[in-house]
């Protein structure tokens, strides 16, 4: 099956690590059974009337498997992918060369989807509704358009923040699929499925203990399984035990909690150099040395929904739960809660 990612220089290792464990096919995906179903159920009926499966949008935290999924539903419908992703799409001409050049049915994937500037956006609208490419020929009076078809093809654009696509983007979009943090116990399979495809052991119990530092996220659960393997290779004849999980996660500098140093360095900054929030992102992004889309995309989803931090109008402010993670007393208790209206005492 043909797999050609356009953007040349973007094979991370990460990418070639996640291809080994990725699983091809809907069977073998573990978790977010809702969004199994649906795709299950509407490619089946696009390959039963021959005809393109409608566009998809998935949106959703990094590292949950939106490209993974992007490669099983081109096999599911048996059909080539081709990647690409919104900043790499610079011109309107740009996106004309990929879409002349699809497959009938083909997928074409575009990573960060809510990235593509107005110009590009506008050539990807009668591409997706009526598969179509106007051309605008000369300028001026004398300026003529023309229609040009394409072949017929699923979008599937990838985002983490559906709140930034323009609406009648999104309205394009005939299937929109949320995926959310995994739970520790679906992640422990993933971990025990990976591992065993990596040939390597691990004593009972552990997979679990890595899925509950692994922050929800798949991507998460193999980079530290995958860590912790090197560990044992070189620690402990190959065998991920206990005592590998402790000392390994220890070395890596991830918590009970599997928050990492980037995150620690967050709620420090929150709690310690603001005195708990708020905070504006800018003026924290810049305290603790990260890019503020870094805060967003990785380090907010998982602390929030964690509820150790917590977004208000005027900025990042730690929850109780976050001061007693840090170990700090919290300020009067009206600073942190919204005022309740309480019955009169009797
Ligand atoms: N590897 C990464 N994500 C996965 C998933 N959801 N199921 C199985 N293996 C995976």
């Amino acid at each position: 099956m043909a797999e050609d990612r356009i953007v040349a220089g973007q094979l991370k290792s990460d990418d070639l690590w996640d291809r080994a464990l990725r699983p091809q096919r809907l069977g073998e995906y573990i978790g977010q059974e809702k969004v199994k179903e649906r795709l299950s159920v509407f490619t089946e009926a696009a390959i039963g009337r021959s005809e393109p499966l409608d566009h998809v949008l998935l949106y959703g935290p990094p590292g949950l498997g939106k490209t993974t999924l992007g490669h099983i539903i081109a096999n599911e419908l048996g059909v080539g992918i081709r990647f690409t992703s919104g900043p790499a799409i610079e011109r309107p001409g740009d996106l004309a060369a990929i879409l002349t050049n699809l497959d009938d049915r083909e997928v074409l994937f575009i990573d960060e989807v809510h990235r593509l500037n107005r110009t590009v956006e506008e050539v990807l609208y009668p591409a997706m509704e009526d598969f179509a490419l106007d051309l605008v020929l000369g300028k001026g009076p004398s300026a003529r358009s023309l229609r040009l078809d394409l072949p017929r093809f699923t979008l599937v654009g990838a985002t983490t923040r559906a709140g930034m696509l323009t609406s009648p983007l999104r309205d394009r979009f005939g299937v929109i699929l949320h995926l959310d943090f995994y739970p520790a116990d679906e992640l422990a399979v993933i971990v025990t499925r990976s591992a065993e495809l990596l040939g390597v052991e691990v004593e009972d119990g552990v997979a679990l203990e890595i899925a509950r530092r692994s922050r929800g996220t798949p991507r998460v659960a193999n980079r530290l399984l995958k860590r912790l393997r090197d560990y044992a290779q070189v620690r402990a004849e190959g065998r991920l035990t206990r005592t590998v999980l402790e000392e390994g996660l220890s070395l890596l500098d991830v918590d009970l909690r599997g928050l990492d140093a980037v995150d620690r360095r967050v709620l420090e900054a929150v709690g310690r150099r603001y005195g708990g929030g708020p905070v504006g992102l800018e003026t924290l992004a810049a305290a603790v040395g990260e890019e503020p889309g870094t805060l967003e995309d990785v380090v907010e989803p998982y602390v929030l929904q964690m509820g150790l931090m917590e977004r208000t109008p005027r900025g990042r402010q730690l929850t109780l739960e976050g001061y007693r993670y840090l170990g700090l007393e919290p300020p009067a208790r009206q600073t942190l809660l919204p005022l309740q209206e309480t019955d009169p005492e009797p």
